[in-house]
């Protein structure tokens, strides 16, 4: 995902900028630029691919005295990977760098070609810098033009300009997406970066811009502006200097900094993808989905996990006949391969060597291939026939989390992608989809009362997942998530199949963690449970509705459309994971007999 960096002073502008976007190369990122105003020369450089592209075309550029810059890694979402899509995107005598999305580009790009203006390249973010350079012929002073600017721009936005109009002084405006302002001892020097990874080691002093934030610094200082009004002496915190406790942001566990992450990724996930009654995917184009008769999703872990939930989704909303398959058996079974199926293999990493091989087994047959990751350039997005990135940004943790997230999100947008729903049920999806954000975002609250809950959840002799539907792989999921870094045994089933055989385990020592979501087969659900309750087991029972018969209960929150409750339920799994995991004293980011990827069969 996109990466900002800026830099005002006298230090060499190249070799901070290069080096901050560096620290954001974990984002993911396809092509990378730079601009830097020193004196009344822009030096502008961009490439396509690595980081390295780039340092070799700046090879022989350096500053020598008091410059202003600003750099960028761009993951295309509006235009192809291009070097002219790439960012900072130039005016007359400006350049802008951003990140996230401008909903009102078009509008926008309308207008001011109507005044004549030509743009360069394919992307929303262009319409920054001209719609400034249009504001200065009525706004003579830049500060002014910026913020008229800011005001047209509804979307998500991180941006930075630089103009030669005023060539020390760098313009910012925050709304949805992050942007640190930093700085540190040395008087009139200021950084700027998307994440406090790229400002490490540089400053030491931090300022997290709010959504609405927006002004601009010189050496002169920084003037910061909030709905128009100035915010004097804005409260700067110090940055951490170890990079590795940096890197988790003040979290004790990469895990933990993952799932709280996951409302953030979700925005990255959906941004650019969603229209007000359409999903959108720019990677899908040429593709004739219409001659599919049926889907087979192939994975291992986690990601079969998602497999199985876009099962129940490809079926109910796209209406085609999907099969899942765990790879490692797909692999040896002599399956037969139907070229109307569209193969679609979901993996993390990319490398899974069983999912890697399915994925050349259906080349091989002559059948589409698409591939849902979460990095690019990996062998499965190398060799798949269409590649849909998950853009969860790197997830170290092991066990995995927000790539779970991302993963179902895409394949939940994929299925409506795939559908021919009325218009109303589209939109109505289409809200629900933009709801994931806030649904994941982990409240205090939640995370304390799963705190002291997990003290009751060390010992027994073993753990029961239950759910129906939808609600059934994430019982999977949850009890891979507990098993893998508690070392606890837990299994994950349908909950009508207890009484096939599972309830014959049923004592107190036995805990079932129950999904009861209201929206989906809840009175189904109930009964199940009560049937195990009945027997003595221990009940921990997670719904928006009362239930009685359990030992533990956590109230979720009462949504109307069961995904909601699905993302909600999610969280809550993986936060009650890895509290057990804490107490127990493992480490819960690196668990035993377990590799991040796993590149063997
Ligand atoms: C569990 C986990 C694994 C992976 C599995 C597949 O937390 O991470 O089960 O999901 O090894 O890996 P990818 O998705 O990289 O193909």
């Amino acid at each position: 995902m996109c990466g900002i960096v800026g830099y005002i002073g006298q230090n060499p502008s190249k070799k901070i900028l290069l080096d901050g976007l560096k620290e954001l190369e974990y984002r993911g990122y396809d092509s990378a630029g730079i601009a830097v105003l020193e004196g009344d020369d822009f030096s502008i450089y961009k490439a396509l691919g690595k980081l390295h592209n780039l340092e070799e075309k700046a090879h022989d550029f350096e500053t020598h005295d008091f410059a202003i810059g600003i750099g960028h890694t761009r993951w295309a979402t509006h235009g192809k990977p291009t070097e002219l899509n790439a960012h900072p995107h130039l005016g007359q005598f400006s350049y802008v760098v951003h990140n996230g999305i401008i909903e009102n580009y078009q509008e926008l790009k309308s207008m001011l070609q109507s005044k004549g203006v030509t743009f360069l390249s394919q992307t929303d973010t262009e319409v920054i810098v001209h719609l400034f350079e249009h504001m200065l012929l009525t706004h003579k002073e830049p500060s002014e033009a910026f913020a008229r600017t800011i005001e047209q721009l509804h979307g998500a936005y991180a941006t930075l300009l630089i103009t030669k109009q005023s060539p020390d002084t760098i313009y910012f405006a925050k709304h949805g997406s992050p942007m640190i302002l930093a700085k540190n001892a040395t008087h009139g020097e200021y950084f700027f970066g998307s994440s406090d990874a790229a400002l490490i080691g540089k400053a030491t002093q931090a300022y997290y811009l709010e959504d609405g934030d927006y002004g601009y610094v010189s050496p002169q200082g920084i003037v910061l502006k909030h709905a128009n009004r100035t915010i004097e002496n804005p409260a700067f915190t110090t940055l951490p200097s170890d990079r590795l406790s940096a890197q988790k942001e003040g979290f004790r566990y990469f895990m933990e900094k993952e799932i709280y992450e996951q409302s953030t990724v979700l925005a990255d996930t959906l941004m650019g993808r969603l229209r007000d009654d359409s999903v959108y995917f720019e990677e899908l184009a040429g593709l004739d989905t219409r001659r599919f008769s049926q889907i087979k999703l192939v994975a291992c872990g986690t990601s079969y996990h998602s497999a199985l939930t876009a099962s129940y989704l490809f079926e109910r909303l796209a209406k085609i006949h999907t099969t899942v398959e765990v790879a490692s058996e797909l692999r040896y079974r002599e399956p037969l391969l139907d070229k109307n199926a569209l193969f679609i293999v979901i993996s993390q990493s990319g490398e899974t060597a069983d999912t890697l091989e399915t994925l050349k087994m259906a080349k091989a047959a002559g059948l589409t291939t698409l591939v849902v990751c979460n990095v690019d350039n990996s062998s499965m997005v190398r060799l798949a026939d269409y590649a849909i990135l998950t853009r969860a940004g790197i997830e170290k943790g092991v066990a995995s989390t927000k790539a779970f997230a991302t993963q179902v999100t895409v394949l939940w947008m994929l299925s409506l992608f795939l559908s021919a729903l009325p218009k109303e049920r589209m939109q109505a999806e289409i809200a629900t989809l933009r709801q994931l954000p806030e649904t994941t975002k982990v409240s205090d609250t939640l995370h304390e009362k799963l705190k002291r809950l997990s003290k009751r959840y060390l010992y027994g002799h073993g753990f029961f997942f239950i759910g129906r539907d939808l609600f059934y792989p994430l019982a999977l999921e949850g009890a891979l998530k507990l098993k893998e870094i508690s070392y606890l045994h837990a299994e994950g089933y349908p909950a009508g199949e207890m009484k096939h055989g599972p309830i014959a385990l049923a004592d107190p020592e036995l805990i079932t963690i129950a999904l009861m979501p209201q929206t989906l087969l809840y009175e189904k659900t109930k009964s199940n449970v009560e049937e195990l309750s009945a027997r003595d087991a221990t009940i921990c029972a997670i719904s928006p509705l009362e239930f009685d018969k359990s030992d533990d209960f956590i109230r979720t929150h009462a949504h109307a459309h069961p995904m909601l409750e699905f993302f909600e339920m999610m969280v809550i799994l993986q936060l009650l994971a890895m509290e057990i995991s804490i107490r127990l004293g493992n480490d819960v980011d690196m668990p035993r007999n377990l590799a991040k990827s796993v590149t063997v069969e």
